[in-house]
């Protein structure tokens, strides 16, 4: 063991105290009651600009962007758990969050070309979506492939249709206590891994 476990989360929504919000606090303050430290990155008041496949980074050193995501590389090497937050758009994450996790290309070479040991972490994603009929295939599909690269599977997920209007999914009976039960479960599991 080895201090606390740090749990990072990764807030895609552009609208700050919204669905997604909620939910990705509550995780964070599940993790914080279990002792992990936790910090939040809120990727829309961040500059990071989409990757554009320069293959700067397939020395696996760095990447060549200089923008606001150079920030965010060492605070994910350093979590032992990782959660995503996104509401759905267009059957998808945001795209705030898509800049996020193709900027990830960086751990992708390390651990695809190059055969880097990364560091093992726990992983989920939290998404909502308004339509009631939201399968979450592609934001779980999305989030899957960046957990796998980042050596954070299984990715624990948490997905809730149906709320469209900033706070509603305060209405939903469950969701707030069930990201909360997640946050306590991802510092728990990071606590095991490290
Ligand atoms: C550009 C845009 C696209 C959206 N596309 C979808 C969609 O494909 N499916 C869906 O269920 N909801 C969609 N929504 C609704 C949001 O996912 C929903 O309102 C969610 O609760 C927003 O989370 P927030 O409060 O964190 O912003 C979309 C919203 C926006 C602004």
């Amino acid at each position: 063991m080895s201090g606390a476990v740090k749990v990072l989360g990764v807030l895609g929504s552009p609208r700050r105290g919204g669905n997604t919000e909620l939910l990705l606090d509550a995780a964070l303050e599940g993790a914080a009651e279990e002792g992990a430290s936790i910090e939040k990155v809120v990727l829309d008041a961040l500059a990071i600009r989409p990757c554009t496949a320069c293959d700067g980074c397939r020395d696996g050193i760095r990447c060549v962007l200089n923008d606001d995501m150079a920030a965010l590389y060492p605070k994910i090497e350093d979590a032992d758990a990782i959660v995503l937050a996104s509401p759905v758009y267009f059957e998808s994450v945001t795209a705030q969050t898509k800049a996020f996790i193709d900027r990830c290309q960086l751990f992708w070479c390390r651990k695809y070309l190059l055969g880097m040991k990364g560091k093992r972490r726990a992983g989920a994603l939290l998404a909502v979506g308004a339509r009631v009929r939201t399968d979450f295939h592609a934001p779980e599909a999305t989030a899957r492939a960046l957990f796998h690269t980042l050596d954070a599977m299984p990715c624990q997920v948490l997905a809730y249709a149906g709320f469209e209007e900033p706070r509603s999914i305060e209405d939903h009976p469950d969701a707030l206590r069930e990201s909360r039960e997640l946050g306590r479960q991802l510092a728990a599991r990071g606590r095991d891994i490290i």
